[in-house]
């Protein structure tokens, strides 16, 4: 059994660190007294500049969380991941979603150890990934082709959902599809019926996106799907002009569960990929439909080249390794329970709600990989807005507030086509806002005091562009990976939510029985006033 992290020489040596060096220190006095500190904390990644040298810590931190690193077996963890190793142990599985952008010459990571000692299997999976990808953009580019399809409708959830959708988002200035896109995830009929009042079943492909092709909000919103269709005049006859056969695609692991729905256009992926890992496999067909192809075989170029960095630079010039090092200094030794996504970028308005499932999803969890109760905290509340929006929300609380939560800027050296005065003031506005958080002001009478030596961190890329977005996001799946291997945790599992969809299922059934033996009296009363309906006296 491998030791708790807490119990870990370096642990200690991290809290006494805390204690001594970095509970007082203070930021400004920090740069006033030592000209490299920008240099050593700052670094070069893979298409992302990241600037870590307005946070809490000094170059003594990082030497010990990576003495931590290195005590927690990150690194071989690491390895076994790349190697093809089951590291999702509750599910028997690998995590090979780096393998989805890999090139098929193996790309930046040819001459790595590990890849050259790879098992056989591992250069079929890769060959087998490319077989699809070629399929998958085949299929994209003759979907943007068809003049007669307008619209694409995208029914998923989770990470079914999010990824294609924060990307589709982010690289708006890249579709050139010519085509209407539409994400439906939320059971809420108000979702799809919003949908289906603006499209036309002649002209609308439907890709029903779930890895498992049993979720039930998916299921749902894709048998009201068809049977909107049927009734609006389409076709199961294969040979019908306007068909399921041409106007259904399904993107899943389960074929078998796609044909019994009655969709025989499958794109797969295998089960080595997890849900929130998913947007560069079959789950990207919208983006790809969207971008193209080339610009899809880009977003993963982008992606894999963080992926070389993060499997080969060594530790102290690793990106996603220091940032998911921080995650660990933040929340277990400075005790900040949240983090701050502020991207001062429209293009990024749907990153916080994918890094929140990327993150808590991942690392949201209390017990190690052989089922050891942890002691201390693992993943930290993600949440945010796009800036500049935040500062006219929640910055205010992030200035004067009586807790201090690190803030993570990410921002676009090149606005693109709205690069003039708009993308001047944005870019701007977040600089001063993380001098700002630092400098505090003082002086100026009680209300208007900001305490200051308040942390963050800023992300800085050329454009939003395809390689640079998969690079971002990426790096932010390896470092949840770093965090979790630091805790100890399996961060490719999610049996947290197989609950709630128990109990759902079961409320749904003793609705039915009205048998409510043995439920709480707040959830039959609940029940019972849904069962009245909104005309219905209160029961
Ligand atoms: O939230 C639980 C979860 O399993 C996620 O991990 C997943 O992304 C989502 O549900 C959707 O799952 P599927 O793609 O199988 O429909």
């Amino acid at each position: 059994m491998p030791p708790l992290c807490d119990s870990l020489p370096a642990w200690s040596a991290l809290q006494a660190h805390y204690r001594d060096e970095v509970q007082a220190l203070d930021l400004r006095q920090a740069f006033a007294a030592d000209a490299g500190r920008l240099d050593a904390l700052s670094q070069q990644a893979p298409h992302v500049f990241a600037d870590l040298s307005k946070n809490l810590w000094t170059v003594r931190t990082e030497e010990l969380l990576r003495a931590l690193a290195q005590q927690s077996g990150v690194q071989a963890r690491r390895d076994a991941m790349l190697a093809g190793a089951h590291v999702n142990a509750s599910e028997d599985r690998a995590a090979m979603h780096w393998l989805l952008r890999m090139p098929a010459d193996r790309g930046g990571l040819r001459e790595c150890a590990v890849v050259q000692q790879w098992q056989p299997g591992m250069h079929q999976a890769l060959q087998d990934v490319h077989d699809t990808l070629d399929a998958m953009l085949a299929l994209a580019e003759q979907v943007r082709a068809d003049e007669g399809i307008t619209d694409i409708v995208n029914i998923g959830i989770g990470g079914s959902h999010l990824g294609p959708e924060v990307v589709a988002n982010a690289l708006e200035d890249w579709v050139d599809s010519g085509k209407n896109f539409h994400f439906v995830s939320n059971v809420d009929g108000h979702e799809l019926g919003h949908v289906l009042r603006r499209v036309r079943p002649a002209s609308t492909l439907f890709l029903i996106a779930s890895k498992s092709f049993t979720t039930a909000e998916t299921m749902l919103n894709a048998r009201s799907a068809r049977q909107w269709f049927l009734a609006q005049g389409g076709s199961e006859d294969p040979q019908a002009a306007c068909s399921i056969d041409r106007h259904f695609v399904a993107l899943t692991t389960n074929v078998q569960a796609a044909a019994e729905f009655g969709i025989r256009r499958t794109l797969g992926f295998w089960d080595w990929v997890g849900g929130r890992f998913s947007l560069w496999s079959a789950i990207g067909l919208p983006v790809a439909i969207a971008i193209g192809a080339v610009q899809f075989r880009a977003l993963l170029a982008g992606a894999h080249a963080m992926d070389a960095h993060f499997f080969t630079a060594p530790m102290e010039a690793n990106l996603p390794l220091r940032l998911g090092l921080l995650d660990v200094w933040y929340r277990d030794f400075c005790g900040f329970s949240s983090r701050c996504i502020a991207p001062y970028s429209h293009g990024l308005r749907r990153l916080t709600a994918y890094l929140q499932q990327l993150e808590m999803e991942s690392n949201g969890k209390g017990v190690t990989r052989e089922g050891q109760r942890l002691a201390v905290p693992t993943a930290p509340v993600i949440w945010g807005e796009p800036g500049t929006n935040g500062q006219h929300a929640f910055f205010q609380m992030l200035h004067q507030g009586q807790d201090v939560i690190p803030v993570e800027f990410i921002a676009l050296r090149d606005g693109g086509k709205y690069l003039g005065a708009h993308h001047q003031s944005l870019v701007v506005n977040a600089i001063a806002q993380a001098q700002a958080l630092m400098e505090g002001r003082h002086g100026e009478g009680a209300e208007r005091h900001c305490e200051g030596n308040r942390p963050s961190s800023f992300l800085l890329l050329q454009q939003l562009d395809p390689a640079s977005l998969g690079a971002l996001i990426a790096l932010y799946e390896h470092r949840v990976f770093t965090a979790g291997a630091v805790w100890g945790i399996n961060s490719f599992d999610q049996w947290g939510v197989e609950l709630g969809k128990h109990l759902a299922r079961q409320l749904h059934a003793r609705q039915d029985s009205g048998d409510w033996q043995g439920v709480d009296a707040s959830t039959r009363a609940l029940m019972r006033r849904l069962a009245a309906g909104a005309a219905g006296p209160a029961p």
